[in-house]
């Protein structure tokens, strides 16, 4: 993560670029950098290795650099060590000079993101004779423009087009032409970042706060898009260089708004979170490499007597309960019943004096759940509550509380929660299976290391994002989806389905695959999408039977996979991977390509994705 700045007006850059920098300092802090132009002058780079205090300090707070257009950067390091040669911004010269000196370089740049390919473009460049001062891949993605730029017409938009297209991985890039003054060029794919416009003004930076003291006006740059700015004006190009038609939003001095860190939806922000959100929900329970449920009111003791669990919840979170309950009783053998709330509450359920009621909701607050909670209690049975919102009703009334640390989620479709509660469930699956001798002491560490890889694993799927989006865009006009799996795979169908219709309001069912042929099957027609996910290997074989079965009857088939079983591609039309991991955790994987089509069908039908008709994000009403 790094945080990006630009400004080009009439006021003196360099103090307004290290004010913006400081509100993005959270981003990334090892080293910083700015460049200013003065009207047709060269422009003037000073960077340094530390926090942002040394460049304004070197700067004298900005002063020393005069000129109304520059771009900024801080850092946080990912290709290269922290140091000042790498700090940005980079240019397309062979050599980076010295502070304040001039810099006759055609193209000065910025750069948040990664270049995934930018090995083999080095390569490309070296052969034409590019020679490189530091170990960035930015430093590469500068010198693609500027041989791009040379190359064609030298119009800046056509070689950033053709850059973008060549390159792999995500970047907000911000970039200044030695030819073009008074001018700064953006591009952005999958990294933040906003534009912002004020009388003879404009801004551009990885997030909202960095221009608040400047502007409210801000203009939402999207996925594969460019940007020119001058001087109060701004226009959007997309890879083809037609002009793009945008509407700027202003933004209401509140917190909501401005915590979409330049993502378009809450959602899709949300979506993102999801590693942070898993990572800091392990790291509640997990000390020294063993999990600690007596924190959560567990004893050891407890955990032994337990004869069977319930769990009970509304939505989102009841799908996560079916995960929860095919892990634990795979893993831990003890019974587990996975209960809807507002059916729980009035069956009059029989539950064992020596059971475990487990709640699980996001807010809190849902009223059918809540109510649950309060019968399990007067029967005397001991309550354990899964929970985001501290304070809440639920989190308040139950026995204990296990929080899940998704942070705040805003978008109605729940994400980051339901991979928190999955966390949840499986922590005290692998720690009820571990106290009651299920498993070894090596599995069980084995189990927990195993843990700490699904955030990479999660990041390593986002970014492969856009083939969802390619896909997902071709089925805009779905009328029907059918999603189908066996074991994990089933509880993951539920959610992906459930996300389907809460967002882009097409139609879908999940369904246990073997039970497709019960009835539903008879709605599949030609063309009708059907999803198979399959990352349970000893039910493998057993859901492809089923796919093709659909595929007999002119299904369209979708498969989600793990990662080297290929030859799912002899059945699908189209296939997505997912990275392998112990097969009681796949759910965490396999759910977000599920959550991705939501999202993207909702996008590609011109949907409000974060408030979807008719829905709430709380339910207080039964
Ligand atoms: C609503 C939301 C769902 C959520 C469900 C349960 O229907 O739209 O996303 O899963 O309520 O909410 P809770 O706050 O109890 O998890």
């Amino acid at each position: 993560m790094c945080g990006i700045v630009g400004f080009v007006g009439k006021k003196q850059a360099a103090p307004i670029l290290l004010d913006g920098l400081s509100k993005l300092e959270y981003r990334g802090y090892d080293s910083a950098g700015i460049a200013v132009r003065n009207g047709d002058e060269p422009a003037k780079i000073v960077k340094s290795k530390g926090r942002l205090k040394i460049l304004s300090e070197k700067t004298d707070s900005g002063n020393a650099l005069i000129g109304t257009c520059g771009i900024g950067h801080t850092r946080w390091a990912t290709h290269g060590e922290p140091s000042t040669v790498n700090s940005h911004p980079h240019i397309s010269g062979n050599c980076m000079g010295t502070d304040f000196g001039e810099v006759e370089s055609e193209v000065i740049g910025v750069h948040n993101g990664i270049i995934e390919n930018f090995k083999e473009l080095k390569g490309k460049l070296l052969k034409h004779g590019y020679t490189f001062y530091s170990q960035t891949d930015t430093e590469v993605v500068i010198k693609l423009v500027d041989y791009y730029y040379k190359k064609y017409t030298h119009d800046p938009q056509e070689a950033i087009a053709k850059t973008m297209v060549r390159v792999r991985g995500s970047y907000a890039l911000c970039l200044m032409f030695k030819s073009c003054p008074g001018e700064i060029w953006v591009a952005r794919k999958d990294s933040p970042m906003i534009i912002g416009i004020s009388e003879g003004e404009t801004y551009v930076a990885s997030d909202v706060p960095a221009i608040l003291n400047y502007t409210r006006n801000v203009y939402y740059i999207g996925n594969l898009e460019m940007a020119r700015l001058t001087a109060g004006k701004v226009s959007f190009f997309n890879l083809d260089g037609d002009e793009i038609d945008k509407k700027s939003t202003e933004i209401k001095w509140n917190a909501e708004s401005a915590e979409k860190n330049g993502y378009e939806h809450f959602m899709m922000k949300e979506i993102h979170e999801q590693p942070k959100a898993v990572q800091d929900t392990l790291n509640s329970l997990v000390k020294d490499g063993k999990i600690d449920l007596d924190s959560i009111g567990l004893s050891d003791e407890e955990i032994k007597s337990i004869s069977q669990i319930c769990m009970v919840a509304c939505g989102s979170a009841y799908h996560t309960c079916v995960v929860t309950q095919y892990v634990m009783e795979s893993m831990a053998k003890i019974p587990v019943r996975v209960e809807i709330a507002s059916e729980f509450r009035y069956r009059g359920p029989v539950l064992d004096k020596n059971g475990l009621v487990i709640v699980v909701s996001q807010s809190g607050e849902t009223a059918d759940t809540l109510a649950a909670l309060r019968l399990a209690k007067e029967k005397g049975i001991k309550t354990l509550a899964i929970v985001n919102v501290v304070g809440s009703s639920i989190a308040r009334e139950a026995d204990n509380v296990f929080y899940t640390l998704a942070g705040p989620e805003i978008a109605v479709a729940t994400t980051k929660a339901y991979s928190t509660q999955l966390i949840a469930g499986y922590l005290l699956a692998v720690q009820f299976a571990f106290v009651r001798n299920e498993i070894d002491s090596e599995y069980y560490a084995g189990l927990i290391n195993e843990l700490y890889t699904i955030p990479q694993k999660i990041e390593k799927i986002l970014e492969d994002k856009e083939r969802i989006q390619w896909f997902v865009a071709k089925q805009a006009n779905a009328k029907d989806v059918f999603f189908i799996g066996r074991g994990i795979d089933y509880a993951v169908c539920l959610e992906g389905s459930l996300k389907m219709k809460e967002i882009s309001y097409v139609h879908s069912e999940a369904y246990a695959a073997g039970e497709l042929k019960h009835g539903t099957i008879s709605l599949i027609e030609e063309g009708t999408l059907v999803i198979g996910v399959l990352t349970q290997s000893g039910l493998y074989e057993k859901t492809v039977s089923n796919m093709v079965e659909c595929k007999s009857r002119g299904g369209y088939l979708m498969g989600l996979t793990s990662y080297g079983h290929y030859e799912i591609e002899d059945t699908a039309d189209f296939t997505v991977y997912i990275p392998k991991t112990d097969e009681h955790f796949s759910a965490s994987l396999s759910v977000i390509p599920l959550q991705l089509m939501g999202y993207y069908l909702s996008v590609s039908r011109g949907l409000d994705v974060d408030k979807p008709r008719n829905l709430a994000k709380s339910v207080t009403v039964e």
